[in-house]
């Protein structure tokens, strides 16, 4: 017999390298609230059905509450020979309130004790996570608000395509993190699910009340299939790929954020505060927190394939690869955590260079399609309207002319069809203006987007 919870069929010691190596203790501590609610609960469901008494019961949570407290002040020794939280805890358990502290386990396995801890842990921080987006579209948002008639070039190809509004461009963004937000909230009811009384894997022959444990513990209901509840890790997964789809948005805004604060382009300041220099060039003030944020994408990717490749062919019930699933997992939630925060924090403070941006989209021919449309309307068809309008642009690369800065005879060089009501279609402010239905850039729209996204915030 060796000192180990699990020790009695053992005739020797645990070899010292293989201690640490199936240890999870250094990175699974971080579940140690949620494994004393979890454990509260299922000693106060254990007393309900009368497998335990009130008098252990309550000797019970006494003791796991001051257990907790005790490693709130820094205080607990952790140790690696009792290999994971939860045995560190109820090793702990038995040493303060003795033998009674050695009945908690009744009814329960850790396979399925690890898996409400998670799915508890999890949840928690999956509505931290929601308030955070919240708080970042919040932000964006009301910039989009602010900046409905800021004129700036629209990009394809990276290439001057047609004028848009700024406003139009940031709910753009906010699009992507609404369906972040689903996302997330759709995959937390997925969360919200209590395997525990699943025991190891077949369920256990004590006269457990599985739906006093999720009520006591705030979950939706039990799980269906004590099998499929030791060894489901889908949610973590489902977190990963939210994670993943959330940083993949999260990059392009920082690739956007990055390439406007180059002096090539110059559309915008980000206050020194979320910049950094460098040690060599003085001159230098680098977007660092979009660039560190374009980066973690890999990060988080990386951990999705992870898990993944970790639930690949593993057969039925718990297995030991299952420890593996929590490094990837918290990975994911404190880079998801520390990503949003900087997003958060950053985006309402990015300072519009807003005659940079109107500039750069006049000289770009960003209403060449204006133009096009316009001869469309006095009966050009569209093909020839193009070929028309090609030659100008054209002429105005030659001459290092936007088509509103040439003189309505130098524009009649290209059709006759051109009268002085042009100049109306060709300035920034009417093409913009023109694109006034639902999902257009004109500032109108731009102003009752924000309206919308607004309310659709405030539903949550
Ligand atoms: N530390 C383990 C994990 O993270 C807890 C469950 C261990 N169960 C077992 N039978 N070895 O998955």
């Amino acid at each position: 017999e060796t000192e180990k919870p699990w020790g009695g069929r053992f005739s020797e010691p645990t070899d010292a390298f293989v201690e640490g190596f199936t240890a999870s203790v250094n990175f699974d501590k971080r579940l140690y609230h949620h494994d004393i609610e979890g454990s509260i609960a299922h000693a106060t469901m254990l007393a309900k059905v009368g497998v335990l008494t009130e008098m252990e019961r309550d000797a019970i949570v006494q003791g796991l509450k001051d257990i907790r407290a005790e490693i709130e002040r820094g205080e607990f020794q952790w140790s690696v020979k009792l290999e994971d939280v939860h045995m560190n805890i109820e090793s702990a358990l038995t040493a303060r309130i003795g033998i009674t502290g050695k009945k908690l386990h009744t009814g329960r396995s850790r396979n399925d004790q690890v898996a409400t801890d998670v799915r508890l842990y999890l949840r928690d921080e999956i509505d931290t996570i929601a308030a955070e987006l919240t708080r970042l579209q919040t932000g964006l948002i009301d910039l989009a608000s602010r900046e409905a008639d800021t004129i700036m070039p629209g990009f394809t190809h990276l290439q001057t395509a047609q004028p848009v509004t700024f406003g139009h461009h940031l709910l753009a963004w906010n699009e992507m993190l609404q369906r972040d937000y689903e996302r997330l909230i759709d995959s937390r009811k997925r969360v919200n699910i209590l395997p525990l009384g699943a025991a190891a894997l077949a369920g256990t022959t004590y006269p457990i009340d599985r739906l006093m444990t999720a009520e006591l513990l705030g979950f939706e209901r039990p799980t269906e299939n004590s099998l499929d509840s030791v060894s489901d890790r889908d949610f973590a997964i489902e977190f990963c790929s939210f994670a993943s789809l959330l940083l993949m948005h999260l990059s392009r805004m920082s690739e956007e954020l990055v390439l406007w604060t180059s002096s090539q382009f110059n559309f915008i300041n980000l206050p020194d505060r979320f910049c950094t220099g460098s040690s060599i060039m003085p001159q230098k003030k680098n977007p660092d927190v979009p660039e560190l944020v374009r980066g973690k994408s890999g990060r988080v990717y990386g951990h999705l394939m992870s898990l993944l490749t970790l639930m690949k062919s593993q057969p039925l019930a718990y297995n030991k690869d299952n420890q593996e699933d929590k490094e990837p997992l918290f990975d994911a939630i404190d880079t998801v955590k520390g990503c949003l925060r900087a997003f958060a924090d950053m985006v309402p403070a990015i300072e519009p260079r807003r005659e940079v941006m109107h500039e750069a989209a006049r000289r770009g021919f960003a209403t060449a399609t204006d133009l096009a449309d316009y001869l469309v309307r006095k009966g050009v068809p569209f093909r020839d309207a193009h070929e028309i309008v090609g030659k100008s642009v054209a002429f105005g690369v030659a001459e290092n002319r936007d088509l509103a800065d040439m003189t309505l005879a130098e524009l009649q060089q290209f059709s006759d069809i051109i009268g002085a009501d042009v100049f109306e279609v060709l300035t920034l402010e009417g093409s913009v203006a023109a694109r006034n239905h639902l999902g257009g850039t004109a500032p109108e729209q731009v102003r009752a987007a924000a309206v919308r996204a607004r309310n659709l915030l405030r539903q949550r």
